[in-house]
Formats: C-alpha cells, structure tokens, sequence
C-alpha cells in the first residue's frame, strides 16, 4: 500500500507497509521506505524526512546537481501521473544536507548494507547499500583509479566513482567525452598504458570484443602501462575466450586480473545501482569493494576468469530475446485489431511488471532513445549463440531472436534503445 511518496538525496521514494515479520528498529520514530524504480528497502528517521513541498524551493536552492533536478522532475511527472488514481497522503523530502552529517546507522538497509555472502554454489556477492542514500557510510579506497571508456554506461560509473570520493583517471578515444569529468574532478590520463601505469586499478568499459582486445594490445595500450601488482578490471560484455585472453596476458606481465562486466542499464548505472558479476582475482576483487559500492547494488564473485562473462551473456540472452517476444506481441495485437495499450496494462498486472513497463511505455509512443543500445544487445546474443555452439547446446529461440535484431540493425536501428526491435517487425 502506498502511503507517502518522497525522494532521498536524488532518489524518489516512497513509505510503505515493512513487511509483517520485520521488526521495527528500536529508538526514534522511523518510516518504512522502498526506492522508486529498485527493490531496494530501508527504515528512515522521521525527522530525516521533511514535507515535499513546503521544503522544495529551499532544496533545489541548495542542490543544484544535474542528478538533483532530475529527481524533483521525476516527483513532478509522478505527481501528475498519480493524481486521482493513487492514494498519496504528502509527498516528503529527505533533507540531503543531514545524510552526509548524520551517522550511517540512522538508516538501516535491509538486503543492501555490505556484506560479503559466500554462498553453496561457492559463489561470493557483495550486497551494497544504495550508494547514494548512505554516502557518508562508503570509505573510498586510497588506490588511484583508471577508468577507459566514457560510453553510456562508463559515463554513470565514473560518475559515482568520483561522487563517492575516489581518485580517477579517465581516459575516451573521443577525447571530448572526458570533459565533463574533469570539471568533476578526475585527472586525464593521456593514452591507456599512461593510465595503467599510473592507477592501480584500472577499470575498462567499452563496446565489445574488438574494443577490449584494441585497449590492451593497440599503441600504447594497457599491457604496455601493467607493472607487476597493478590490477585491470574489464568491465566490458565480451564472450569468455577474450576475458581468457585479457587475464592471461596481463598476469603474464605480473598484474592482477579481474573480470566484472555488469548487469542494468543507462539509468541504473547513473543511480550507482549495477548488478556487477565479477571473476578472476579474487584478492583484486575485495581491492574493488568500495568501488563496486559506488557503482552497484550489489556485485558477485563467480570464481575463475571467463565466468561473469558467461553468466552475463545467459542474461543478455534472456532479455534480448523476452524484448523481442514483446515487441513480436505488440506487432501481433496491433495486427489482429486488439489495443496495444490493453495488452500491455494486462501484462504488466502480471509478475513482469516491474522492469519493462516504462520500456513498454516508451516503445508505444515511439521513444526509442538508448538506454542500452540495440548494436550492443545483438552483439550479446551473437556470443551467447556462440558459446552455445561451443558447448554444443542448442539456442533456438536466441538465435530467432538474433535474427529480428540483425533485421533491425539493416534498418538502421543499431544506435537505438534494444527496444527499437519493434521496429523490425512493422511492414
Ligand atoms: N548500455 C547498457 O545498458 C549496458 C548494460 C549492461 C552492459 N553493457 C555493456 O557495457 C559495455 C559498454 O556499453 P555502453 O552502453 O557504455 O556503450 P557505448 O555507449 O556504445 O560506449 C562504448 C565505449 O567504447 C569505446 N570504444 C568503442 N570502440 C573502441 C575502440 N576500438 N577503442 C577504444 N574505445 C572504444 C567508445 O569510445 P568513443 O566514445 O570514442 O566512441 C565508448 O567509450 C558494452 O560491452 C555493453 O554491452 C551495456
């Protein structure tokens, strides 16, 4: 049941009934709340939280964040939206001033303070506390940070990397892209091996295979920049032979190797809320943990190096090919004269409800601005297909999927949202 809707240093939230076997934590008075557009929970002090709009003014004053902005507009647009049809008693304001001057313990995260779970399968997870909510509570490691690859989903990282108070080093082929950054606060490493030279850890996010295998072995890359005892994180979604490749090649220079490509999408990686999937060198791991923080909601140690990429390529596999039944079944209601709208509210009463139902939205009204980008999510599936055949295991529906991505990329659809398969279906 909704009660009251809020934000928290630039996160809508909202009150909500705790669940019934959870107790409340002793002390002052505090409010249930659940993060708009994440499962994630926590109890929050009453006094902590001021009414929306007799405090509005006074905060955007203050906060004059980009990110901040963007969170008054959310509550204006939700506002709108839920006016008549939700119950909304008042809408409240967590005063971001008294975050960063109050003890981390006056919030209680349920799933989300950091913890590091080894689990039967023998995996690890770091589960992460929302990154923003709790600044005050994540110590930022004194290790210089790299970080290649300003792209979409770089861009976020870095973001939270620098707002959580790490020392990074950026670096972008186009090299306008490191701007931004640097009013923010990063140093500009001049070429990838400049960077692995002078981080010790060195994170890289790029488009794909290519671009990973170029960053290590180009002109002066990250292989001519390792020393021994300096670390490198791809991050990138490549299939496990590269990550194979990279691991071997960098420890055979005495560096440390780490694979951690991540799971979400533009907007989660802005939050700070990935879901990281990290194997390799476990010890480079725990080096990154409050880096992971800044970064994600939660992150898991998959053991040897080429594992996260496997996973990780599972779940593309998945979301690519649900993305395209969805858009086969719009294109199919529309078709056979039923209402695309009413197809898509039935749906999303279902259990699929929460993560797509504003991509549902958007595809309706023809938004197909990217979030994660088509070229990306095709290429996916191709190495998800791919490692199938290696493993002899049959992916039909992943490649039917493949092809209605290939069909969108031929019409030009590649720099587009993955949601922009629908469009391969319109004849
Ligand atoms: N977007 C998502 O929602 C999402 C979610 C999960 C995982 N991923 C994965 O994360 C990775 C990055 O995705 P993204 O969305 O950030 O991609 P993006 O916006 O297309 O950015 C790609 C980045 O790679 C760089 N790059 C490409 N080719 C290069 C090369 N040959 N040498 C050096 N740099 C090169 C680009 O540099 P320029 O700026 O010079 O072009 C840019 O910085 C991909 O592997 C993707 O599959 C994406």
């Amino acid at each position: 049941m909704v009660t009251v809707e809020a934000w928290c240093c630039g996160h809508v939230l909202r009150v909500v009934s705790p669940p019934k076997d959870l107790k409340k934590p002793r002390g002052k008075k505090c409010h249930f709340v659940k993060f708009f557009g994440t499962e994630d929970h926590a109890w929050i002090k009453v006094e902590q939280l001021k009414p929306y709009h007799t405090h509005k003014e006074e905060m955007i004053k203050i906060n004059k964040g980009k990110r901040f902005q963007q969170a008054v507009d959310a509550v204006e647009d939700f506002l709108k939206k839920a006016k008549g049809k939700e119950q909304v008693w008042g809408i409240i304001l967590f005063n971001s001033l008294s975050v960063s001057s109050q003890p981390a313990s006056s919030m209680e995260p349920i799933s989300k303070r950091l913890k590091i779970v080894e689990e039967d399968s023998g995996s690890t997870s770091i589960q992460a506390a929302d990154s923003t909510a709790i600044s005050g509570s994540i110590t930022p490691t004194d290790k210089r940070i790299g970080f290649l690859g300003l792209g979409l989903m770089g861009s976020g990282i870095v973001s939270n990397l620098l707002k959580m108070g790490h020392v990074v080093t950026v670096w972008n082929r186009t090299a306008e892209k490191c701007d931004l950054f640097i009013q923010e606060g990063a140093r500009l490493g001049r070429t990838p091996a400049e960077v692995a030279s002078t981080c010790d850890i060195t994170f890289s996010c790029v488009s794909g295979p290519k671009a990973a295998r170029d960053l290590v072995f180009g002109p002066s890359g990250v292989l001519q920049g390792i020393r021994p005892g300096k670390c490198y994180v791809e991050m990138s979604t490549v299939d496990p032979e590269t990550i194979i490749e990279l691991s071997q090649v960098i420890t055979s220079r005495g560096g440390r190797f780490l694979e951690s490509p991540v799971a979400g999408s533009q907007q989660l990686s802005n939050d700070g809320m990935l879901v990281i999937l990290s194997a390799g060198d476990r010890t480079v791991y725990e080096d990154c943990s409050s880096c992971f923080q800044a970064m994600g909601k939660t992150s898991f140690f998959l053991g040897e190096a080429g594992n996260a990429a496997r996973m990780m390529l599972i779940l593309n596999m998945v979301q690519g090919s649900f993305m395209a039944t969805i858009a086969e079944g719009l294109t199919l209601a529309q078709a056979t004269g039923q209402s695309q709208q009413t197809f898509l509210d039935i749906l999303c009463q279902g259990q699929m409800a929460s993560t797509f139902s504003s991509m549902f939205e958007d595809i309706l009204q023809g938004n197909f601005k990217p979030d994660y980008y088509l070229k990306h999510i095709q290429k996916d599936l191709r190495l998800a297909i791919s490692m199938g055949d290696m493993a002899n295991h049959p992916t039909p529906m992943a490649a039917a999927a493949n092809e209605v991505y290939k069909r969108a990329k031929a019409l030009d659809q590649s720099d587009n949202d993955m949601s922009a398969v629908y469009r391969a279906y319109i004849h």
